[in-house]
């Protein structure tokens, strides 16, 4: 199926951990829209037990930590869980871990992950928000930042397949190319299946292209 895609996709990002920082988030209006997102989030604290999915090299990890008592950060990839662990310290959980195969151990007051839900193919979207919707305490929260619509760089030599999945061409310093998954999920559909997994769904556009979705689990 697409697993020789998300084996690509994984091993663009071991290969790519080092220059991560320097190519992402860089714009000012990238920089506006995170602060917001990071304003958003605040809104949520203070609580117990957080964890971030495909954390990085823990850009969102570092807003996190002071949110809640515990944190444990979840990446398939030990080059960026290193920079992570040394851009955020110890106090952080830090696991590796393929989310397509993972499963929660226990539930969460708050589940975030950014720049992660446009790397899921469509097959496989149902079974992670499921697996995610295990990993959240009734009452407890996801919150999910990532793109609704491409930047200039999605559009560069992208492939459309039959179910909605764009597999997008990345490229290192070096000149090594990769395809990887990119996919501009449709917000209302996504609020939907988040509300049929018993969430309430809220979603804020942050510009033109990053959304934020804050989805409450109902209390039982
Ligand atoms: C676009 S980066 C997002 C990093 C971080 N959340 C941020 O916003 O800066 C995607 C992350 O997903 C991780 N990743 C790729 N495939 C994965 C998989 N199958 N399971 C877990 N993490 C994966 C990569 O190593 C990378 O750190």
């Amino acid at each position: 199926m697409d697993q020789h895609i998300l084996d690509e996709q994984l091993t663009y990002y071991r290969k790519m951990a080092q220059e991560y920082d320097t190519t992402n988030g860089q714009t000012d209006d990238l920089q506006r829209a995170f602060a917001r997102a990071s304003e958003l989030l605040q809104q949520l604290a203070p609580v117990e037990q957080m964890l971030e999915l495909a954390c990085g090299t823990g850009i969102w990890t570092r807003t996190l930590l002071p949110l809640g008592r515990a944190l444990t950060a979840i990446d398939a990839s030990p080059e960026m869980l290193a920079l992570a662990r040394q851009n955020v310290g110890t106090t952080v959980q830090f696991e590796q871990a393929d989310l397509f195969a993972w499963q929660p151990r226990q539930q969460y007051d708050l589940v975030f992950f950014a720049n992660w839900l446009s790397h899921v193919p469509p097959r496989r979207l149902n079974a992670f928000l499921d697996t995610i919707a295990g990993a959240v305490r009734p009452g407890g929260s996801v919150v999910i930042v990532d793109q609704y619509a491409p930047m200039p760089e999605d559009r560069e030599i992208s492939v459309q397949t039959e179910d909605g999945a764009i597999y997008a061409k990345r490229s290192l310093r070096d000149g090594q190319a990769f395809t990887i998954v990119k996919v501009f999920y449709d917000l209302p559909i996504i609020a939907n299946l988040l509300e049929a997994l018993d969430f309430t769904v809220a979603v804020h556009t942050l510009d033109d292209v990053f959304f934020f979705l804050h989805a409450q689990r109902q209390a039982t």
